[in-house]
């Protein structure tokens, strides 16, 4: 990453031999919600492209794309940018970087370690994504999804997903940054690699960075 201090940090607490999970959140920079590109000329930019900058991404800008995302944007009920079906805010946002692979907590707004190992090779087949900064990798809680409407869990999670895909093409297309969501995946070999329970399942991913000729 550009500004690898606040990761240094994190890093540094792991080397100290406290488990990933036992580490604190790396809290990210508050989202910046005013601004941005009008949300028709988003629109009209947003597209799938697949050539990336090595350049990693600005703590603030991470803070800003996984606000986008799925962030709280209603924080007396916890609500977020995304919707999802009975509110049971099933997807988790995994985040592959460089410097170790994190877990978005949209109630934070922080980053909670998973592993201090680079795992981007493993997110997608393609191969542009062990290079490009950030893979996201949208995994249901199927636990979550509890009560009425629980008989349709992989309905309900690939939809509650396109939602938040859409949320980062446009914060995308208004930041200037490339990103293409991505079904190729070997979902076996990446799930053990994060060490994901069995209720858990990798819907897809995304890769974000800089547009290659940006850099
Ligand atoms: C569910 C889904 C899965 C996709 N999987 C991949 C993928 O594995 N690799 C890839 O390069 N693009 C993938 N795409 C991107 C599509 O190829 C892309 O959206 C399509 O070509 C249209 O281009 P556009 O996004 O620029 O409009 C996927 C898109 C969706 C909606």
């Amino acid at each position: 990453m550009r500004n690898r201090a606040w990761v240094g940090i994190l890093m540094m607490s792991i080397a100290g031999g406290l488990a990933a999970q036992e580490v604190e959140p790396v809290n990210l920079p508050p989202p910046q919600t005013e601004g941005g590109m009008p949300l028709m000329q988003a629109l009209k930019e947003r597209r799938s492209t697949r050539e990336f900058s090595p350049v990693g991404l600005p703590p603030q800008v991470l803070s800003d794309l996984l606000w986008a995302a799925a962030g709280v944007n209603r924080p007396a009920s916890g609500k977020r940018t995304a919707p999802s079906a009975r509110d049971w805010r099933e997807i988790d946002i995994y985040v592959a970087t460089a410097d170790g692979t994190y877990v978005f907590d949209p109630n934070a707004h922080a980053l909670r370690p998973v592993l201090p190992r680079d795992i981007r090779a493993l997110t997608g087949t393609q191969d542009f994504v062990p290079r490009a900064p950030v893979n996201l990798v949208y995994v249901a809680n199927l636990d979550r999804m509890t009560g009425p409407g629980s008989d349709q869990k992989g309905l309900y999670a690939a939809a509650a997903t396109g939602f938040i895909a859409q949320n980062v093409y446009l914060y995308c297309a208004s930041a200037g940054l490339a990103t293409v969501v991505r079904g190729s995946i070997d979902r076996e070999a990446l799930a053990a690699a994060v060490g994901l329970g069995p209720n858990q399942t990798i819907i897809l991913a995304q890769t974000v960075g800089y547009p290659k000729t940006a850099h």
